[in-house]
């Protein structure tokens, strides 16, 4: 037998537990992680760090944390198979952060999209940690030299942004860093509010929002897909055209990720049919694609000592991983060794 000589690629992601996790964030991101295993050597975290650039309570945090984890598990990433760990439990993260701040430009920060609404929403708390989020975001990614970062939509200009830190510091000493390529899905990378179709569904929203999370219960979801905001079409009203039907063409969206069925199926489905037959459809079948996923979160929640055993073997095997690359930065940029 030939032994293995091909190193698989590598990819990282991360999710903020600054809210219960919805369907953007597993229709976006996670569903797209747990599909990749036996392909590529992963790293998946909870960014904690990241999180704290909004205030939060910090029990909440704390209980979000776990159940992220618990949720990440529940959605397919085996532990066994991808490295899960928690961002602070890695020093190494805020320490290249820092570094990279210093090869991050003042103009380049302050054109980001998720700095300006973020501060805009939080005009009492525009802090350095938001401003520089996108430093330790970078960070997080070129510690690990990935190849791959699959992200939604929304994160994409943190990635490239990543891009234009990583190639500066390259230009001035040499090739440290990989340029990892954002992964964006096809289909799901921008899942919108239900009850509001031109914005982001997101998990720091309240729950009359339009969003839904993976831990709602089959009720809830059911409500809230019937609430959502279609629009006064009344036949052939099932259409793709996200111009001039954004609810539609979102509910459309979320139906074909789930169901993995094109837009022209949908369209052949329900056709001659109004929207109290889509509708329902359409949360049913999202009811059908979280309720294992609900179940077994619930149920690793119950058991705190698996989960601890779990972020801390992540813990030490992102940190082993890490510590290569700081050593390598700090040197290369001056740090006297210890
Ligand atoms: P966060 O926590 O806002 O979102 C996590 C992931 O979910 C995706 N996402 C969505 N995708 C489709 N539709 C939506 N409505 C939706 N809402 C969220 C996001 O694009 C993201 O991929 N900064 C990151 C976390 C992070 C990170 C990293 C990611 C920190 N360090 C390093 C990649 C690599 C964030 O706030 O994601």
């Amino acid at each position: 037998m030939q032994a293995e000589t091909v190193q698989k690629k590598r990819m990282l992601s991360g999710i903020k537990p600054s809210g219960e996790l919805t369907l953007g964030s597993y229709l976006g991101a996670i569903k797209h992680w747990s599909a990749r295993a036996e392909e590529f050597d992963c790293y998946y975290f909870m960014a904690d760090l990241h999180a704290i650039t909004v205030r939060q309570n910090p029990a909440d945090l704390r209980r979000r944390t776990l159940e992220q984890l618990a949720q990440y598990i529940a959605c397919g990433l085996d532990p066994q198979r991808n490295t899960l760990f928690i961002q602070s439990h890695v020093h190494q993260h805020a320490e290249l952060g820092w570094v990279l701040n210093c090869y991050a430009m003042f103009g380049e920060l302050s054109r980001m999209t998720q700095f300006k609404d973020k501060s805009a929403k939080n005009a009492d708390n525009i802090n350095g940690g938001l401003f520089t989020y996108p430093s330790l975001m970078a960070a997080d990614i070129l510690l690990y030299l990935p190849d791959f970062v699959p992200v939604g939509e929304d994160q994409k200009q943190h990635v490239e942004l990543c891009h234009t830190i990583a190639r500066r510091f390259n230009g001035i000493y040499g090739e440290v860093f990989k340029l990892p390529k954002p992964y964006v899905p096809k289909v799901g990378a921008r899942i919108m509010s239900l009850t509001n179709p031109v914005a982001k569904m997101s998990k720091s929203e309240d729950a009359d929002s339009g969003r839904v999370l993976l831990m709602d219960p089959p009720e809830q979801i059911m409500r809230q897909f019937k609430r959502a905001i279609t629009d006064s079409d009344t036949e052939n009203c099932v259409r793709y055209d996200k111009e001039n039907k954004p609810g539609v063409a979102n509910l459309m969206t979320i139906y074909s990720a789930v169901t993995g069925k094109s837009f022209e199926q949908i369209e052949a489905e329900f056709a001659g049919k109004g929207y109290g037959v889509f509708k329902p459809a359409v949360g049913e079948a999202v009811v059908e694609a979280l309720r294992p996923i609900r179940e077994e979160a619930a149920h690793l929640m119950k058991d705190k000592a698996y989960l601890e055993g779990v972020y801390r073997a992540g813990a030490e095997k992102a940190s082993r991983e890490a510590e290569k690359t700081l050593r390598k930065v700090y040197k290369k940029v001056g740090l006297l060794a210890k």
